[in-house]
């Protein structure tokens, strides 16, 4: 990647709130704004290279389009199908740069969306903070940064997020996870709490009388993702009925503020600013004093050492960590629970696969590395959920730099800096050009786990074609161990106690902050023989 230049050190957001502070930080000089006016007016691409993007128009009546191609009030709550505006018509272009679109808009920064594999892999390669490298784009975090702090590891660029990443590497690295003390007591723990929640599901079904039951399973997995990250991971002791009564409840409703809020709150006025004038500000309000209760409630087992605390070496005070302790809590429950409801809606709506799992899992009592790296048929499974269903369904980037960018096999973008960019890894995954039969043997939008094994068959592993499920390069999740962990117990103790069917057989996808099944991974719920174990 080369760089032209840095723009001058940008204030960091962390001491303002709102939006001045997402102003300066991403402020581009007037100057330079004037400069780019008559080619904005006269539709010239500021773009360059082989693969430059073609031009998508803000407004095209009559075509058919699905949206307009940004965020408003009355479609924000489709966010997918605004990146699928980007490339409506896009079938007939050829060319390298048929997978890349801009929509430059007179007077604002030029927006980038990529679901070309190469290019979303050299862009998040260069993220970081080195001169010239992209950013995280804050834009679409705003309501994020609002509801933890702007002082965190998601919405940090540049030094302060570099210090953040160091501190969080060795209590979520996958040497401190497995290492088979801690694994032990992690997995013994995590396995403790989904055996006791998955028993009140049978229970629920044997005292039904009945050989199945229907039921979303959705509420099950959230309640049973908090309790082994609060109580299990940082050592909280929270009741069940706390979890699945009190803060999964909040936690929820302040994930969905987050989203109407980066959309509507104009003003960036934090919540907490607003007289309680309706039923629904004052209920918002509860709900983010319930999430700083949750946030001191897993802060408290710092002082004695216990579970995740032992490996966090910082003399930060308290107060320092809650902003981060935030984004972990909300932002984790939300990844693992879409990961986990994915999976198995999947395997619902899919026999045979559901079947194989339960194969490999049925006898595994003790859940070390090796009998997890041994379930490889799940592991294909827990691949195609995140290729076919990524839960964070696109990574923003920020240009910093005027940057000219390289794929591996050698074609070239000019990204102008200021562009806000849209790594559209939901629509990458699903194109037949990238994940189709003729590269995987099965058509790219089928839930099929066994084109990884032509892909391994191919010498192509997952390291090679990648599906960005938890992000790359050196912004890639940091809790993607634990994650996987999680979610790899949960989904293999659900197949083992019960066999599931999808009672729609479409699975269509409701997108916020993360991607889940719209039916709520919606189920008729039989008990297997043998289960409980
Ligand atoms: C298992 C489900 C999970 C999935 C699918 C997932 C996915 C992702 C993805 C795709 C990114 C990259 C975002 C980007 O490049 O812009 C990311 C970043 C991040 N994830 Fe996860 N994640 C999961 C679990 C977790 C857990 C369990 C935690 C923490 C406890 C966590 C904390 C974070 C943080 C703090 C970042 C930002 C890292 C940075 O910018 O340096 N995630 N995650």
């Amino acid at each position: 990647m080369e760089t032209d230049h840095r723009p001058t050190d940008s204030p960091t957001p962390d001491a303002m709130p709102g939006r001045l502070a997402r102003l300066l930080a991403d402020y581009v000089p007037l100057w330079h704004r004037l400069m780019r006016l008559p080619g904005q007016l006269f539709a010239i691409s500021p773009f360059d290279g082989d693969s430059r993007p073609s031009r998508v128009r803000l407004f095209q009546p009559g075509s058919g389009r699905p949206t307009l191609p940004f965020p408003h009030p009355w479609n924000y709550d489709q966010p997918i199908r605004i990146l699928e505006s980007y490339f409506w018509g896009a079938e007939s272009e050829t060319g390298p740069g048929r997978h890349n679109r801009y929509l430059d808009v007179p007077g604002c920064a030029p927006i980038l969306v990529t679901r070309d594999p190469a290019m979303i892999r050299a862009i998040a390669a260069e993220t970081g903070d080195r001169d010239g490298q992209f950013d995280r784009d804050t834009l679409p975090s705003t309501g994020i940064a609002r509801a933890t702090g702007p002082d965190t590891l998601l919405f940090a660029n540049g030094p302060l997020w570099r210090r953040q990443r160091k501190l969080a590497a060795s209590p979520f690295g996958k040497t401190t996870l497995f290492q088979p003390e801690m694994f032990h007591e992690f997995a013994a723990t995590f396995r403790g709490t989904i055996v006791r929640r998955l028993g009140v599901l049978r229970e629920h079904l044997q005292s039904s009388g009945k050989s199945s039951v229907r039921v979303p399973l959705e509420p099950e997995i959230k309640a049973v993702m908090l309790e082994m990250l609060a109580n299990n991971f940082f050592s909280a002791e929270l009741s069940y009925e706390q979890v699945r009564n009190r803060y999964v409840p909040a936690l929820e409703r302040v994930i969905d503020h987050i989203v109407s809020d980066t959309v509507t709150n104009k003003l960036g006025l934090p919540i907490s600013w607003l007289p309680s004038f309706t039923r629904r500000i004052a209920q918002t309000k509860a709900d983010y004093a319930c999430f700083d209760e949750l946030t001191t409630l897993v802060l408290a087992p710092r002082k004695e050492g216990k579970g995740l605390w032992r490996q966090f070496k910082s003399d930060a005070p308290d107060a320092a960590l809650r902003s981060n302790l935030k984004v972990f809590l909300a932002g984790a429950l939300e990844a693992t629970t879409s990961f986990a409801s994915w999976a198995l809606a999947h395997l619902a709506r899919n026999q045979a696969a559901q079947e194989k799992v339960y194969q490999e899992v049925k006898d595994v009592d003790d859940y070390n590395p090796d009998n997890l790296d041994a379930a490889r048929y799940l592991g294909q499974v827990l691949d195609e959920t995140l290729r076919l269903t990524p839960s964070l369904y696109f990574l923003p980037r920020r240009a910093t730099a005027d940057t000219w960018v390289e794929t591996a096999d050698g074609r070239k973008m000019f990204i102008p800096r200021g562009t806000h960019i849209l790594l559209d890894v939901w629509h990458a995954n699903r194109h037949e050009d990238h994940w189709g039969a003729a590269v995987t043997g099965y058509p790219a939008s089928e839930f099929v786990p066994e084109r990884w094994t032509n892909l391994a068959e191919q010498g192509r592993g997952s390291k090679e074609i990648l599906h960005f499920g938890f992000g790359h390069g050196p912004r890639v999740c940091p809790g993607k161990h634990l994650g996987q962990l999680e979610v790899g117990l949960v989904v293999g103790a659900v197949v083992k106690m019960f066999r599931f069917q999808a009672v729609h057989q479409g699975n269509p996808a409701k997108a916020g902050v993360s991607t889940k099944p719209q039916d709520g991974t919606l189920v008729e719920l039989q008990l297997r023989q043998n289960s409980l174990r």
